[in-house]
């Protein structure tokens, strides 16, 4: 069985996100999207906020190969212990590529078995981000095109209580 992880700090999950589960779970038999730690991040959301959001974005897409789960560890073991064949990641511009390639490398040298594949974003999804979804939405602005209509109403209440503190 192909195993595809599908990696990330998903804070929160965009609909370019979600597009690249979409596309990757046609390329294994199953995908599973981790939500992770990035040291270089302080996340809004919590990792079960995280996989919750995930879930629901998902939860109407009919796609039966999909699992969501939460991983505080290195990337590479988890990799290992799902016996997977590769990990996914999107990639919208030059600097993407660059920061993939340099994990990719930095994943190999941890485990030399490790691969990526790297599927460019749709050109309508190329300034999407969770970083651009926060800033917007924390000064109120409209989210709706950035991230499934599924999660706008958690997602925005995360951004009031946040200017209530
Ligand atoms: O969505 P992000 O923040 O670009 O995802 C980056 C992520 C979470 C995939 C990366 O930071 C990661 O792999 N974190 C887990 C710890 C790890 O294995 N780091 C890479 C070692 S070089």
């Amino acid at each position: 069985m192909k195993v595809m992880l599908f990696p990330g700090t998903f804070d929160p999950f965009t609909r370019g996100h979600r597009d690249i589960v979409r596309r990757a779970s046609k390329l294994c038999d199953k995908l599973v999207v981790a939500v992770m730690e990035n040291s270089a991040k302080s996340p809004l959301f919590t990792p079960d906020e995280r996989v919750d959001l995930i879930k629901r974005s998902l939860a109407g897409e009919n796609l039966n190969n999909i699992e969501v789960m939460e991983w505080g560890g290195l990337l590479v073991d988890l990799y290992k212990q799902l016996d997977c064949c590769a990990s996914v990641r999107g990639i919208r511009s030059e600097s993407d590529f660059r920061y993939e390639a340099e994990l990719a490398l930095a994943n190999r040298l941890l485990y030399p078995e490790y691969d990526a594949i790297l599927l460019p974003c749709r050109d309508d999804m190329s300034l999407i981000s969770s970083t651009i979804v926060k800033e917007v939405g924390y000064y109120g602005g409209d989210i709706s095109k950035m991230v499934p209509a599924e999660i706008i109403d958690t997602v925005n209440d995360k951004f009031m209580k946040g200017r209530k503190q």
